[in-house]
Parts: C-alpha cells; structure tokens; sequence
C-alpha cells in the first residue's frame, strides 16, 4: 500500500514536472515570436505564408515558381520543396538567413513517401506486412536520410482510404481500412518526428491529403468526392485523427471538395474539425496550386478564393503564389483581417521554432551525417521490407518457393526492368541503384539454378497510353523486336525450363498521382504472353509489379502461383528473390480488396448488409447480387497465403458478457500445420449485430503477427474492451451501443472463427 501510494507520488510530480516544463518551454517560444512578429512587416508575414519550389522534384501542377531567389531575399518565401541534396539546400537558407532583412530559415520539405534515398516498398505494399514496427522503422530511416540531405519536412504520411483502385494513388497509402490505417498513420509520424523534433535526425510529417481524397468519384484523381458525415467519421477520417494524436506537425489537404467546398476553402474541414474538435495545432499547407484551383472549382478569382483559404484554416500556400499576390489587397479592402493573417504567421513560424531553425538553420546541412544515405542498414531494411511486403496469392501444387535446382525461365517486361523497382513517389531515389528481379534471382541462385531470361512482352503495346504513363522516362520500353518474336523467344525459354517466372503487371508510373485507370486488368501484351507461357504446360509462377489491386480473374485461373510483389523498393529484386526461392517466407496480406471486375468496384470488406443480402449458395432472385459476377471480390482484404498452413481452433472467449470497464479475451490457438516455419497475420474482426445505425459486416479490431516454428502452436490473445465497440451515431456522437456483438477472428476477413458475446452497460 505504501510502496504504491509513494509511486503514484513519484508519478504525480514526474508528469508536474513534465507539464511544467511544457509550459514553459511554449511561454518560452510565444515571448520568441512575439518578438519577432513585433519586427516583421505586413508583407514579411504573408512572405512565411508561401511555399515555392524551384524544380528538382517532380512538378505536380502547370505552375513552378519563378524568381525563387529574389523571392527568398525579399523576405516572400516561408518554405521551399523539390530542393534536394545538403549543399543546395544550403545555399538556399544562406539565402534567407544572410540576404533578408529578418534572417528567418525557410523550411525544407519533400516528398519523402516510401524512403528517400533507400527506398522501400509503395506505402500500399508496405502496407500488406501489417508490420507497423518495420513500417516505423522505415519512417526512421527515411527521415535520418532526408536530414542527412537538408530536408526538415517531409509530405508523408498519406492516409486517404481508398476503396476504389481505379485511382492510382491507392498505391500511396494503407489501402481501405481505417483500423490498420490509423495504426500505420500512427507508426509512420512516430518514425518520422521521434516525438522530439530539435533531433537533428528528425522531420515533421504532414499528414496528407486532408481529406477524403481518396473516395473520388469514379477513381479519377482530383474528382469530387461526396460523403455522409456518418462514413467520414466511422470509415475515412480515423487515420488523420491518429496521426493528429501521434503529434504530427502539419497537415496538407486535399485537391477534391467536401459537402461541395474544396478542402483547401473549407472552413468547417480545416478550422471545426481539425482545430477545434481535434485539437490540432501544427500547421496547414495546401496541396499544390489547390488554392488557385479553387478557381476552377468556380469560387471566385485568385483573391477570393485566397481570402476563402486564408480564413477556412489554411496557414501555407503551396506553389500558386495567390497568398502572396492577394492578401495585402484583401486586408485593404476588409477581406481578411490581420488577425488572420498573424495567426497563420505564428503557425508557420511555431514550427521553425519547434524543428529547432532558429538556433541552427544549417540543422540538416552538414556533410558529417551523408554517410547514413544508402548505408548498408538501410539497403538491409530494404530487402526486408520488399519480403514482407509480398502477398502470395495462388501456390498450386506448392510450386513456391521455388527448387535451387534445374533450369529456370525468368520472362516478361518485369523481370529486369530496374527504372520500374521502385514505384510510384520514389523523388528522391535513383532508379539506377535498384536490384531487379533477375539480378535478385541470379546473386541468390545462379551457381545452383539455370535462369534464362527473356523480355517475353512489352509492358503494354498501346503507344498513346505508353507516351502518357513515360513522362518521367521511358518506363514501358518499346524494343524493336515484334511481339511475336518475343513472345516466341519467351515460350522457347520456357521450353527449356522446369518452371517459368513471370514478371508481369504495371509500369511504375501505371498507378500514383494522375494515373487512374478504368481498366485495371493487365496490359493485351502481357495477357497475350501469359497465354503462350501456360500453352507450354510448364508451371507458371506470376510475380506481380503494382501500385494497385488489378483485376486477375483468367490470369489466377491460368497461372500456377501468383506472387504480388508490388514496386518493392531500392532492393526490391533481392527481396523477392529471397521470397521466391524460400529464404523468407511470404506472410503479406493484402490492405485493399482485389475485384473480380470492374464493374464491382466500390468492393470492401467492411460494408454493410443490404436487406436482401445473397447468401452464397441460395436464390438470386430479388437478391442483392449479380447476374454476372459474384459478389465476392476475388482476394478478399487480409488474404495471403504462406508456404506453410495455419490451422485454427474454435474461439475461446473468458466471459461472453462485457460491461463498461471489464475485458473479454478472445483466444485462438493457431498450429503451423505444414512443412516450414512461418509467419502468421491473425485478424480480429467484430460485429455489432443490433445498433441505432446500420453496421457493417464485419469491421478489422485487432491483428497480432506471430512466429510459428514448423509443427507450432501458440495461442492468440486479443483483449477487447468497450472502446472496441464505438462508432459515431446518428449525431456523430462516439457511442458503444449495448447487445450482442459477433467476434470473428481468422486468416482472413473472410474465413474466419466465431464466437459472441453482449455489451452490458448497466
Ligand atoms: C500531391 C502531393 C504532394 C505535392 C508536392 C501534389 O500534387 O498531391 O501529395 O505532396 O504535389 O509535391
């Protein structure tokens, strides 16, 4: 009793002291720029309002800024992006630091996605490990490089739920859960800002794109997304709200509109919401020109709808300069107040502050640091992470991993392609330096294996789609070859082979932003030669390049294996390599569900029952079905296979009566019933049977990875609680409504154990 009341003394005054030195520390950077805001004049203000870039990253908008360097002596430029590299960026803050009148720094920032210089896998790839441990880990070194190059800002993570992979940017984020979501939002800006942003390790994160980008209307980027206030807060906007908790520092939105207003104009969005329920108080920067493009939009010319951004929450104009050129008029004339304008000041400014650029503004820019930029640790963690992220989809007749004996034939347009390792938003990577799949194979197996190689296909053979997808380079090569000759070259390798690998699927930039595609099969070419290949009645193993879900109906059903491999990275051949020949076994499943057609599309798992559902098996007549597709999709989310088998016992639960303040344990014992230790993703889901709103089916709760030795069995334990059970109601109140409640927990979100249990809350 005593040693227990002494700790919580111990406690008491810890977390006092915490709170005191908080507070002090704010007081501390309060009095700082008050001071300095006493100094800065109308114009130095809306100066640290404007976010440029000079060119060197990938330009995303029709407008690049002009004049960046009298700009920056001027005192009109708050931040810059698509600078790289610790002596330019350099040169830029001597700039602001020397030639200004005031010295402010201008903070760095980049696009740092999946890596930086050592990428990792598409965030959607990355996502299919379901390892938010490693997912942090490449947040951490993804921001020791970035540092190491002069960056203090990086524009990740993007937490857009997507349930449509028409959109290409699905490859850019979590896929279309808000549960797994919100846990990798969260791992993602803990990596990346360390809780501790004077680090000289350490970026602040934005958490993009704020919000609902990824519900557009059709899969075409930029398109109006129109939602339920209900869905948003139960299904779209819990990983933002994860990454606000986890302290992120800055917030980007969105291009599309909500309730009809631009995220970017839309004061209940950013200043409601964010502000005020939230609690957020980083910084907002708009997506690029998307202040501008509210004109478009149709809500007035570059002043209003600068004066509309400035007063909905906006803090930092990307690009479009219309902050710069407007908000002096606008204040002239009563648009805006000063107050707005200081108060986006001071955000700005408070962020400098935290990232430490007052004291140092050459923080990120000394050459001491280079070494850690593709150090051996991250090539590693590459490798690593290009393993996990790897689905296997189909192994008939266990024909992964594959023997290292025999002859190999390696084919197809992926197989040793190194411009399209690494994915979509790789800006600062250099393509040059990834390992493709036939080098992976090679440095792995080639003194044990005979790999023949051949191109089999181009990428796809529509030369006005190739001219659009190649506008960073030529990433669908068209050879001189014809398609019959190399199709013929392929089917004669795989003649001499006892098993063929095929490299199929999407160029790099087949799938990120400005990339939908209305059908998302695979390219004519490919199917042509994945046609030829099967024709020879060797077995077919598809390793599988894509930045989204594909449509594989006839390609499943013809290939022997399918392994989805993403665009894995700096390291991605020598991380599928590993794969493939069993040195890792793949324990990957899917975050995004695989439609059978496009026609299914939106698909997910966590949808509600309709009054009529279709039960498998039963009458279709006035059921919610097709009459030419099945509901089902054709890998459903949390699908993956192993080279081992998992076999699951009934649900045990530790009491079949919840109430407020008490836990169930629902328990399974998971065995490794097959021949190789292994990794397992156990999943839990639940349902609440009878609510004030329609629930979904079943909605993802709890995941737990475990290590199973050969012959294993260990149990799973997930506790759940009563904050498990709440959703927003009818008045966007978080409620956990009582009754009974369906645990599920499984291999997958479609097979899976049940149990039940009731929510008391009396
Ligand atoms: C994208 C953002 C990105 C920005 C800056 C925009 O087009 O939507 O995700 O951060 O460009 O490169």
């Amino acid at each position: 009793m005593k040693k227990t009341y002494l700790l919580f003394v111990a406690l008491m005054a810890f977390s006092y002291t915490a709170i005191a030195q908080t507070v002090a520390a704010t007081a501390k950077m309060n009095q700082f720029i008050d001071q300095l805001m006493q100094k800065m004049t109308l114009d130095e203000k809306i100066g640290q309002l404007n976010l440029l870039t000079p060119g060197g990253g990938i330009p995303t908008g029709s407008v690049v800024s002009t004049d960046v360097e009298t700009k920056i002596k001027k005192g009109q430029v708050g931040g810059l992006f698509g600078v790289i590299g610790a002596d330019k960026v350099l040169q830029a803050q001597r700039l602001a630091v020397e030639k200004s009148r005031l010295h402010i720094p201008l903070i760095f920032g980049s696009d740092v996605i999946h890596g930086h210089k050592t990428t990792f896998p598409i965030p959607l790839g990355l996502a299919c490990s379901w390892d938010t441990t490693l997912i942090k880990q490449t947040a951490r070194a993804a921001a020791e490089e970035a540092t190491a190059d002069g960056l203090s800002w990086a524009f990740s993570p993007m937490v857009d739920i997507c349930r449509d992979p028409r959109w290409g940017r699905i490859a850019e984020g979590a896929g279309e859960d808000a549960f797994l979501g919100s846990a990798i939002a969260g791992a993602m800006v803990r990596g990346y800002q360390q809780n501790n942003l004077r680090q000289d390790n350490t970026v602040m994160a934005c958490v993009k794109h704020f919000a609902l980008y990824g519900a557009a209307e059709g899969g075409r980027d930029y398109n109006t997304v129109d939602m339920s206030r209900i869905r948003m807060y139960n299904e779209y906007l819990p990983p933002y709200k994860a990454a606000i908790d986890a302290g992120v520092g800055s917030v980007m939105s969105s291009f599309n509109v909500i309730d009809d207003i631009p995220a970017t104009g839309n004061r209940w969005l950013l200043t409601d919401l964010l502000r005020k329920q939230w609690q957020f108080n980083g910084f907002v920067v708009s997506d690029y020109t998307s202040v501008n493009e509210m004109e478009a939009h149709g809500l007035g010319n570059l002043q209003q709808v600068s004066a509309l951004a400035l007063k909905a929450g906006l803090d930092m104009d990307m690009v479009g300069e219309g902050f710069l050129t407007t908000l002096k008029k606008s204040l002239q004339q009563g648009k805006v107040i000063l107050n707005d304008i200081n108060t986006a000041c001071r955000r700005i400014l408070e962020a400098k502050y935290k990232l430490g650029l007052f004291e140092n503004p050459y923080r990120n820019v000394s050459s001491e640091r280079a070494a850690v930029i593709l150090s051996p640790d991250h090539l590693a963690l590459s490798r690593k992470a290009a393993a996990k992220a790897c689905v296997l989809l189909k192994n008939n007749h266990n024909v992964l991993p594959l023997q290292r004996k025999g002859t190999i034939a390696l084919v197809g347009p992926l197989a040793d392609s190194r411009r399209n390792m690494l994915g979509t938003w790789s800006v600062a990577g250099d393509w040059h330096k990834a390992i493709t799949l036939k080098e992976g194979m090679e440095k792995l197996a080639a003194d044990q294996v005979k790999i023949i190689y051949a191109k089999g296909a181009n990428i796809s053979d529509d030369t006005l789609f190739n001219h659009k997808v190649n506008v960073f380079g030529p990433e669908i090569e068209m050879g001189t070859a014809s398609s019959d000759a190399m199709i013929q070259e392929a089917v004669a390798a795989a003649q001499k082979a006892d098993v063929v690998v095929a490299a199929l699927g999407e160029a790099a930039d087949m799938s990120g932003e400005s990339s939908s595609r209305a059908d998302i099969g695979l390219p004519e070419s490919q199917q042509k030669l994945l046609k030829a290949l099967v024709q020879t009645g060797k077995p077919v193993v598809i390793v599988l390049f894509n930045g989204r879900p594909l449509t594989l109906v006839k390609e499943s059903q013809m290939a022997t294996a399918i392994l989805d491999a993403w665009f894995g990275g700096t390291e991605a051949g020598n991380g599928i390599a590993d794969v493939l020949f069993g040195v890792e076994n793949p324990s990957g499943k899917l975050t995004a569900s695989f439609p059978y057609s496009v026609g299914q599309i939106p698909v997910y798992y966590n949808h509600l029952n309709t009054g009529r559902p279709y039960v498998l098996g039963g009458p279709t007549k006035f059921k919610s079905d097709y009459l030419d597709i099945p509901n089902a999709p054709l890998f459903p989310f949390g699908y993956g296979l192993s080279y081992t088998r998992f076999l699951y016992s009934p649900i045990t639960l530790s009491d079949t009566i919840l109430k407020n303040g008490t836990t169930i344990h629902a328990m399974v014992k998971v065995t490794n019933s097959g021949n190789y230790d292994g990794e397992e993703l156990v999943q839990l889901y639940l349902r609440d049977e009878v609510a004030s709103i329609s629930r979904p089916v079943k909605m993802l709760k709890g995941f737990q990875k475990i290590v199973l030795k050969k012959g294993e069995t260990k149990t799973v334990d997930f506790p759940i609680q009563v904050d498990a059970l709440k959703f927003y109601n009818s008045r966007l109140e978080p409620v956990a409504e009582p009754g009974k409640y369906e645990v599920m927990i499984g291999t997958n979100s479609d097979v899976v154990q049940t149990a039940s249990f009731t929510f008391n809350n009396r």
